[in-house]
């Protein structure tokens, strides 16, 4: 039904979720809150086919945050363990889909299984084109911008580049998103109207789309509705209107 309005000349070709609302659906349910993010895993590698099918390139999922480190001892460790089972018993479907895997984030605080699992999923399917899942882990929006100013600082330091050179494609290029094009669609769930440090440097122009489903219940007719709400928009980049 949803699938005939939506304008299939004009899909982002990068699409953004905050996965929100996983603690909130299971405490609904009287369930402990690890069961909405297992369930919130299954929901992400749905949406994933679908974004898929639907002709969108990039899908950036954010499933750990750098704030995430001030949960509970055992619901960090659950998040641990569902990124570690992610990448081991999904992997050879992603790889034989020709997804090419990203894992967007900083490296530090997370152990030797964590980012042995990582590098080798982003090495297995670095040359897949067909589809792009970025998983946004260890993701902070403020700290990829400073990780961005500390590498282009850094080549200041050693005479390689000067502060002049320094441009928005280069720090473009210098974050954690380097050569994926900015999302132009955010989604997020559970109706909280917030960034919440999310990749903000990338979103400068982003269109954003806020829904009250909690993530376990997010469908690919969400997706749709949120394509459809987005192709609505009269983006103008600080232009006049061309509508
Ligand atoms: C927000 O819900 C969600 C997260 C902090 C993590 C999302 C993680 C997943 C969907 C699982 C990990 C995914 C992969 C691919 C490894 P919340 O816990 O803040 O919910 P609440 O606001 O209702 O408490």
């Amino acid at each position: 039904m949803e699938e005939k309005v939506v304008d299939k000349n004009a899909i982002p070709r990068h699409v953004a979720i905050i996965m929100d609302g996983n603690g909130r659906w299971a405490k609904a349910r009287g369930m402990p809150r690890m069961m909405g993010h297992r369930k919130g895993v299954e929901v992400a590698k749905e949406i994933t086919r679908a974004a898929a099918d639907i002709g969108i390139e990039y899908l950036t999922i954010w499933a750990f945050s750098t704030e995430n480190w001030r949960r509970p001892p055992e619901e960090i460790s659950g998040l641990m363990g569902l990124l570690h089972h992610t990448l081991k018993a999904d992997l050879t479907e992603f790889h034989e889909n020709g997804v090419r895997l990203r894992v967007l984030g900083s490296r530090k605080n997370l152990d030797q299984k964590t980012l042995e699992l990582i590098d080798h999923a982003v090495k297995l399917t670095q040359n897949n084109t067909r589809f792009n899942l970025n998983i946004a882990f260890n993701y902070g929006g403020r700290d990829d911008i400073i990780q961005a100013a500390r590498t282009l600082a850094k080549k200041v330091q050693e005479g390689a580049l000067q502060p002049d050179e320094i441009n928005e494609d280069l720090f473009s290029e210098s974050l954690y998103t380097c050569g994926i094009p900015d999302p132009e669609l955010l989604i997020r769930t559970s109706n909280e109207l917030r960034i919440s440090n999310y990749i903000l440097w990338q979103m400068a122009y982003t269109e954003m789309v806020f829904i009250e489903t909690y993530w376990p219940d997010f469908t690919k007719d969400d997706l749709l509705k949120a394509i459809i709400d987005y192709q609505q928009r009269d983006r103008r980049f600080g232009k006049v209107s061309s509508k």
